[in-house]
């Protein structure tokens, strides 16, 4: 595994989607070619490995716990996270799930799509995100869990709530013109 890191990020087009799929246990077993141009790999050096390769160390455990207790019950949720490329420099997504099974009802594969996250996001999220990495360090997961708990209980808001709040300030207006501009590209 490459554990170097660079400070340098690289940007996610609104028209990005990154896409990878895994078995029940993370285990990746394709990824589309957005996700190998921005990550930096190819498909071979994807295929086989668990998803936490591309785990930037900036991320607190906590919001990972958070998507596996969801996904393990087939439920999204959208997760905002900082994923280290091949070189080292890092991306942020928002990433939601979608989950299937099979014909026993058991969990055959998780489906990731990644797009990108507004500025207005991160400036809510990367302050939080090193608050929680912190009490993480100093008193372990559970202590980041009551904190982001608390965090949210303040606002009256669930998780889920709390991220569309934060994502729905990507103008539409930015969508729609780059979906347009991908047609003449
Ligand atoms: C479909 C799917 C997509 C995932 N995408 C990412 C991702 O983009 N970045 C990441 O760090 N972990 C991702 N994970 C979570 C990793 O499997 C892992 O739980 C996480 O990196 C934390 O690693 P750790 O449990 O070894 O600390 C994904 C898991 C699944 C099932």
């Amino acid at each position: 595994m490459n554990e170097n890191l660079l400070d340098k990020e690289i940007s996610i087009s609104s028209r990005d989607i990154l896409v990878t799929r895994t078995d029940h246990a993370g285990v990746i077993n394709y990824g589309n070619d957005v996700f190998l141009r921005i990550s930096g790999y190819s498909s071979t050096e994807t295929i086989g490995q668990n998803h936490n390769f591309i785990r930037h160390p900036d991320m607190p455990k906590v919001i990972f716990y958070l998507m596996w207790k969801s996904i393990k019950k087939r439920k999204n949720i959208s997760a905002i996270v900082k994923n280290r490329a091949k070189d080292g420099s890092y991306y942020w997504v928002i990433t939601d799930f979608k989950t299937q099974e099979d014909y026993s009802g058991s969990i055959k594969e998780h489906i990731a799509y990644r797009r990108a996250v507004s500025k207005s996001a991160l400036e809510v999220i990367e302050p939080l995100y090193k608050i929680l990495l912190k009490i993480e360090k100093e008193n372990g997961m559970s202590a980041s869990i009551i904190y982001l708990n608390r965090y949210l209980e303040e606002r009256e808001l669930d998780y889920n709530t709390f991220i569309a709040q934060l994502n729905k300030k990507i103008p539409l207006s930015e969508i729609w013109s780059n979906k347009i501009k991908s047609l003449f590209s």
